[in-house]
């Protein structure tokens, strides 16, 4: 189902295949249709999902005493010593004569096709080339033709990027012939087929330039993850940082849903229950109500299967996921050599959505809480959903927030519902996410740019606490709350070989 594929499909060598093993958990974004549209499928492998941690479970619910955590967890990060920082210590130069053009096609789900497009900059800059705008593969499970212009403000993003590299929509007639079917069809001189993962400055240099002075044009596919994070001049560091916190906005109608929502989020249309009208932001000069977190809850079919976790749903499940491994990967998947206990006490298993909300509740937020769910797609469907429900009944999403002429422009298409997840988290007080990956780091990133608060998950503990089936509540949320002292936010710097998206400090970030 998923396939990291150059232009033809094809699979790349040995070492290639390897890390498409590692990247895949990355590749859901898990956005699909709305539950209630799920195949009836879909829900006849399951015996009635039953939560797996009821007496932790009860103890919340039955919970009276006032919450003393739910101060502290809703003030904002302090001020850390670090600002944004992203002008060159250069003056900003154009190239005189650029060398040509340089083309990239990009696969994956938004997340890491924002990578990618920040990278493709990057590159364009190294080679004094000509960027044309990158072209998004369409993904194989999402089925999403989106192309850039349909997700991102291209004037914008060349506005902002005008000083630092040239950017054509499209290519000059003359080069009209360089097309995706064109590569597809053949073996082509100008097309790259074998950017090493993590290439240098150098090796485009030395690979790509030639063929751009011999051809004007040079056409880079695959792409992603295709330049390193090291050994990079500040300067490129930091235009990449600009392309992605800068240069990279959504077009304006998912800014305009993810406003709605975000208005909806912090002024509920019913005000009848004072209590969650508590907390007034001083963002909003008093005039503001709710604050709210958002939940990134991955927990589809492709993620449990690829887990290789036990989630509770008894043998149908287990079979049922067995044989979906099977036939997407050839039941080739790295965690299914470890056991379900293994798994998680290496904390290498997704939350499911009961484990985040126990998870939520000992770190303080309670029934009052507006919890907004990105990427709503959950294998087991609503029923998986309760136990959540249960502690947080103001839990909201899309659809329940935006109505579906409102919604009409992004139904069914994968990036743009990502688009307005990506839109409504940066808005967000706090953002948590149920799983690593690739929403989880850009977030990471993206919210530490701007020092918001974010908190991760502590995964190998909570695999250890939860699989401890005699611990009270009270020392449950003694444990978690002591395991995530300090993963609220804090700047951490990038160590080598780390994602600059990741961490963008100190790359792209300046003490003050
Ligand atoms: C939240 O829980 C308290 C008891 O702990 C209960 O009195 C109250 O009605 C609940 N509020 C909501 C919105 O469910
Ligand atoms: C790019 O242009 C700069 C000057 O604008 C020059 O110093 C550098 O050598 C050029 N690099 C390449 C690969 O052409
Ligand atoms: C770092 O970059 C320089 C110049 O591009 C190159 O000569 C050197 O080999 C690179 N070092 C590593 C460890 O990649
Ligand atoms: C489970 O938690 C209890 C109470 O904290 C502790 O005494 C016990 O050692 C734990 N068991 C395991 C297997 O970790």
């Amino acid at each position: 189902m998923v396939k990291l594929s150059g232009l033809k499909g094809g699979r790349g060598g040995g070492a290639f295949a390897g890390l498409l093993v590692l990247l895949l958990p990355v590749f859901f974004p898990a956005l699909f249709k709305p539950l209630s549209h799920a195949s009836p499928s879909a829900f006849s492998e399951w015996n009635a999902p039953k939560p797996r941690h009821s007496r932790l479970l009860n103890s919340v619910l039955r919970r009276e005493y006032p919450n003393e955590e739910q101060k502290s967890l809703w003030t904002p990060l302090r001020d850390q010593g670090w600002r944004p920082c992203l002008e060159s210590t250069k003056p900003p130069s154009l190239p005189e004569n650029s060398k040509g053009y340089i083309q990239v096609f990009l696969d994956g789900g938004l997340n890491q096709q924002r990578m990618g497009i920040c990278d493709a900059v990057a590159v364009a800059k190294i080679l004094n080339a000509t960027l044309v705008i990158p072209h998004l593969e369409m993904n194989p499970v999402w089925k999403d033709s989106s192309s850039f212009t349909d997700i991102f403000d291209v004037s914008h993003f060349i506005d902002v990027l005008k000083d630092d590299i040239s950017i054509v929509r499209e290519l000059p007639y003359e080069f009209s012939w360089s097309t995706r079917e064109y590569y597809a069809t053949a073996i082509r001189a100008t097309r790259v087929k074998l950017a090493p993962v993590h290439a240098s400055a150098s090796w485009y240099l030395e690979n790509v330039s030639p063929i751009l002075d011999s051809y004007g044009i040079a056409a880079i596919s695959p792409f992603s993850h295709r330049l390193a994070f090291n050994n990079l001049s500040a300067e490129i560091q930091r235009l990449r940082c600009k392309v992605n916190f800068r240069a990279l906005a959504f077009v304006p109608h998912v800014r305009a849903l993810g406003d709605a929502i975000v208005g909806r989020l912090r002024y509920p249309p019913k005000a009848d229950d004072g209590n969650y009208l508590r907390e007034v932001t001083d963002r909003d000069n008093g005039k503001g109500t709710g604050k709210f977190v958002v939940l990134h809850l991955r927990f589809d079919k492709d993620m449990a299967a690829h887990s290789a976790c036990d989630f509770g749903g008894g043998k149908a499940e287990k079979i049922a996921l067995a044989k979906y491994r099977q036939t997407i990967w050839q039941g080739r998947v790295v965690n299914s050599q470890f056991t379900d206990e293994e798994l998680r006490n290496q904390g290498r298993c997704p939350l499911t959505p009961e484990e985040i909300g126990l998870l939520l509740a000992a770190l303080g937020f309670d029934n009052s809480t507006r919890l907004y769910l990105a990427s709503h797609k959950v294998y087991g469907g609503e029923a998986r959903l309760s136990a959540l429900r249960n502690l947080f009944p103001l839990m909201e999403d899309k659809k329940s927030l935006a109505s579906s002429e409102e919604r009409a422009q992004i139904k069914g298409k994968a990036s743009l519902l990502a688009a307005v997840d990506y839109y409504v988290s940066m808005h967000s007080d706090i953002f948590i996410s149920a799983s690593p990956g690739n929403m989880h780091n850009a977030m990471v990133g993206h919210r530490t740019f701007e020092n918001l608060k974010t908190i991760r998950p502590n995964m190998a503990l909570l695999g250890q606490l939860f699989s401890n089936k005699s611990l009270t509540w009270p020392e449950f949320q003694q444990a978690v709350l002591a395991g995530h002292k300090g993963r609220h936010g804090e700047i951490r710097l990038r160590k080598p070989k780390q994602s600059l998206y990741t961490y963008p400090a100190p790359d792209c970030m300046c003490r003050h």
